[in-house]
């Protein structure tokens, strides 16, 4: 194996699982870890989403799983529905390993004109398939793509018998394939992680590939491998424009693994970006891997796995490890002459948040504002919305009485929100966890609308209706349940909204 690989399998933590395969016996449960609107697996180890896709009124979620292990081992594609991307429906694993290796990420399509001829709306899963012995032997080309398809709304899946449909021409790391259908081309466009740069090839029937360009091997931010691309288009201003999702491991904003994108135009066979400077879909160091559903119309909806390679094998959950994030509807935004995407949680989650309101308006924070007697028991599964005319300095604390706690606000001096979880609990299990990560603020107004998501061990922020994401996981020995508000500098909120989702705790 080369130096180089192996260095980035152990930094993914692969090597020791896929060379040791030891199953450690599961750490005791900690049910009180367990979120309640965003979706982790019953038990045992989850990376990465895949193959996700609307298919006749139903989502359908696979992921990266390995169903004997709490580490990364063994890729299967587990699978989840759901009917409104808020309460999810774990099912039979989908797909796997075989003899040609381990399922490892990619989408799914559904072949409405049956291009592939396995039936018309058939399910077509586009997938790496990672061959672990030819990894050991030194082999260059031990990551292939295949199909499988599935004419049962993706309860049984059958493998294609001609797999690979796509062979390596001798690139370590050629994986993660997201597939589209190309209208005005009438073809298929497969985006392919291809080590430093983006490979796009097409295909007329799902089974034959062709490629078609290469992208990025000198743009945007290489301090990792690239992994889990995504291409799509979407209408600013009556224009459409292309964007092209990159996740990279290691090198995101705030170390770690993260997602960086572009947007540009695709005219079928090449992609060329508007603008080349790095950009990020979400700063925080917890979503990673996301691509967006197929299949849904004029909405884009984006979901990542909300964790990262730097500790995703350690963190302190049991049974299961990991979940995703809420699902995110994509847009596109103009400031001044650059072109941003912005990210939201999807209006089901908003429709969620139903239980136990409380509005509270025109508050003045000078110094500390104690919110525990009029936001009682906020606990950990609550939607926060705070909008002021005149953004400044503020800090949230949330607290427990262990004195464990998390901070989120924003500097005005660096511009930036951040969030602080250096203090927020058991961060014993890496020494990459604790610390403030921070965002920039894109917005130009006087005026900032921020939207928080809490579930157990999560906050996701979205700042002035999702120009500025940050999504981050912290462990709390006790529940913070106490909410204060800090200002220097004098905040004045207009309003500031704070709900919990009506849904029961899985
Ligand atoms: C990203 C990734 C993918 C790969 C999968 C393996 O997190 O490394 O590139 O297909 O995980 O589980």
């Amino acid at each position: 194996m080369k130096k180089a690989l192996l260095l980035s399998l152990s930094l993914l933590g692969f090597l020791d699982a896929s060379l040791a395969q030891t199953t450690k016996p599961i750490p005791p449960a900690t049910l009180q870890y367990r979120p309640a609107y965003h979706f982790s697996p019953a038990k045992m180890w989850m990376n990465d989403p895949n193959g996700m896709v609307y298919h006749n009124g139903t989502y359908h979620l696979f992921f990266q799983h390995y169903p004997d292990g709490m580490e990364w081992g063994p890729m299967h594609w587990g699978h989840a529905t759901s009917k409104d991307l808020v309460s999810w429906q774990e099912q039979p694993i989908a797909l796997y390993p075989d003899s040609l290796g381990y399922i490892f990420s990619g989408s799914a399509v559904v072949d409405a004109n049956n291009t592939a001829g396995f039936g018309k709306n058939a399910l077509v899963a586009i997938f790496t398939h990672h061959d672990p012995k030819g990894e050991k032997a030194g082999s260059k080309t031990f990551q292939n793509q295949s199909i499988a398809y599935s004419l049962d709304e993706g309860k049984t899946w059958k493998k294609y018998a001609q797999n690979p449909v796509l062979k390596n021409p001798g690139i370590t790391d050629f994986r993660d394939p997201k597939v589209s259908w190309y209208e005005a081309g009438k073809k298929w466009v497969m985006t392919l992680a291809t080590k430093d740069r983006i490979t796009f090839y097409s295909s007329p029937n799902l089974k034959d590939w062709t490629k078609l360009s290469e992208f990025g091997e000198k743009l945007g931010a290489h301090g990792g491998v690239w992994e889990c691309p995504d291409l799509f288009p979407l209408t600013l201003e009556g224009k459409t424009h292309w964007v092209l999702l990159v996740s990279i491991n290691p090198g995101g904003p705030n170390s770690g693994s993260a997602t960086q994108y572009f947007v540009g135009q695709f005219d079928g066979k090449t992609f060329t970006p508007g603008s080349t400077k790095t950009q990020w879909v979400d700063y925080g160091k917890d979503d990673y891997a996301g691509v967006t559903y197929g299949n849904t119309g004029n909405r884009r909806i984006f979901q990542g796995w909300m964790s990262n390679w730097e500790y995703a094998n350690q963190v302190p959950t049991s049974p299961w490890r990991n979940a995703m994030t809420v699902p995110r509807e994509l847009a596109l935004r103009k400031v001044g002459t650059s072109v941003y995407l912005t990210s939201q949680p999807v209006k089901e989650v908003s429709q969620l948040m139903q239980a136990g309101r409380v509005t509270l308006q025109n508050l003045t924070v000078s110094q500390e504002l104690d919110l525990s007697s009029r936001l009682p028991n906020p606990g950990d599964k609550l939607q926060l919305k705070l909008s002021t005319k005149q953004l400044t300095d503020f800090a949230l604390v949330l607290s427990n009485s262990r004195g464990e706690e998390l901070v989120i606000g924003y500097d005005k001096k660096a511009n930036e929100y951040y969030v602080d979880r250096s203090k927020a609990g058991n961060s014993s299990f890496s020494t990459k966890f604790p610390g403030r990560h921070a965002a920039p603020r894109y917005a130009t107004t006087p005026a900032a609308d921020i939207t928080m998501l809490f579930d157990g061990t999560s906050v996701e922020l979205f700042a002035d209706n999702g120009l500025t994401v940050l999504t981050e996981l912290f462990f709390p020995n006790e529940v913070l349940n106490t909410l204060k508000l800090k200002s220097s500098s004098g905040l004045v909120i207009t309003q500031l909204d704070c709900a919990k989702p009506a849904l029961a705790v899985k």
